[in-house]
């Protein structure tokens, strides 16, 4: 039987109330344990599409499903229990005075008994390897922590599928490197994980399926590898092809495949090279 998918996106559009289309026709589908990194230009429409897939915006025209149902038909609630939704800072967003007030705003407001929250707290902070006392005031945390916070405030609704908007924007590589884990081991859990980036090296080293937005507009939708190695579909995107397949390329003669995106797979390449004696033609080059 085929799987029913998380979300269906059908020829959807969204008109801002000034007239400015920001999603111009767009069709796709999520399904059950996807890793989507979602890319695009600024202003090509990523955050208005993440707010059409979890039923803050109703498309003004197409038509969005969440397993099957009408978004028009369902309250950003019951979009909340299946698409959970991080906003671009939301640092910004912390309201509650303490941490543990924060996290269980988001289940009590689906009507979750009050006796499973606090386990649902718990839970969510230990996902995110948080350990500050639960009744800290967020206001006190770092940006990061903060950022934290705000993703276990949505994984404690437990919704199955995960959109951060640009979770990685503003904080260093070894803490970018911490989220994108944890969004791993949430994958891994069967949870959907679609990640909205301008970090090319991460969405190749972590996600399994590449969506590029431009002007709107679906511009590309594909593996991982076959996306992120179409340098010239890059470039028409606006953005910059990753250095290791700019490397790889260089490196053809030698045997190493020419559209490598991943690092390892890189080295990997590279030591095959060195087994097989190339080295010394290198020398030469
Ligand atoms: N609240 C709004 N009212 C009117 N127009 C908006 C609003 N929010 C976004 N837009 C416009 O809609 C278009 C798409 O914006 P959107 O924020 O979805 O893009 P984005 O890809 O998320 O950009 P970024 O990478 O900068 O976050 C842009 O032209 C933007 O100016
Ligand atoms: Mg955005």
């Amino acid at each position: 039987m085929k799987e029913q998918p998380l979300v269906e996106v059908i020829n959807a559009s969204y008109v801002y109330p000034g007239g400015i289309k920001a999603v111009d026709n767009i069709s796709l589908s999520v399904k059950p344990g996807e890793f989507i990194a979602l890319l695009g230009q600024n202003g090509s429409g990523k955050t208005t599409l993440a707010k059409l897939m979890n039923g803050l915006f109703k498309p003004t025209q197409g038509t969005v499903l969440i397993k099957g149902k009408d978004t028009r038909k369902m309250t950003v609630a019951e979009c909340a229990r299946i698409v959970g939704y991080v906003f671009q800072n939301p640092e910004h967003q912390i309201f509650a005075s303490t941490i543990y007030e924060e996290i269980a705003f988001g289940p009590r407001n689906l009507g979750i008994p009050e006796e499973d929250i606090k386990q649902r707290v718990e839970e969510a902070l230990r996902l995110v390897d948080l350990k500050k006392p639960m009744d800290a005031f967020p206001h006190l945390l770092s940006v990061g922590e903060k950022h934290r916070i705000a993703i276990a405030s949505i994984l404690a609704m437990e919704p199955e599928l995960l959109i951060l908007d640009e979770p990685t924007t503003g904080i260093d590589f070894g803490r970018s490197l911490q989220i994108m884990r944890l969004l791993q081991r949430l994958r891994d859990r069967g949870k959907a994980v679609i990640v909205i980036t301008h970090d090319l090296y991460l969405a190749a080293e972590f996600a399994e399926r590449i969506i590029i937005l431009k002007d709107g507009r679906k511009f590309a939708d594909g593996s991982t590898k076959e996306i992120l190695s179409n340098k010239s579909l890059l470039v028409d995107a606006g953005l910059s092809p990753l250095q290791v397949t700019l490397l790889s390329e260089s490196m053809k003669s030698y045997g190493i495949s020419e559209n490598t995106v991943r690092t390892m797979e890189f080295v990997e390449e590279f030591l095959k090279i060195l087994k097989r004696g190339n080295l010394s033609r290198m020398k030469k080059a």
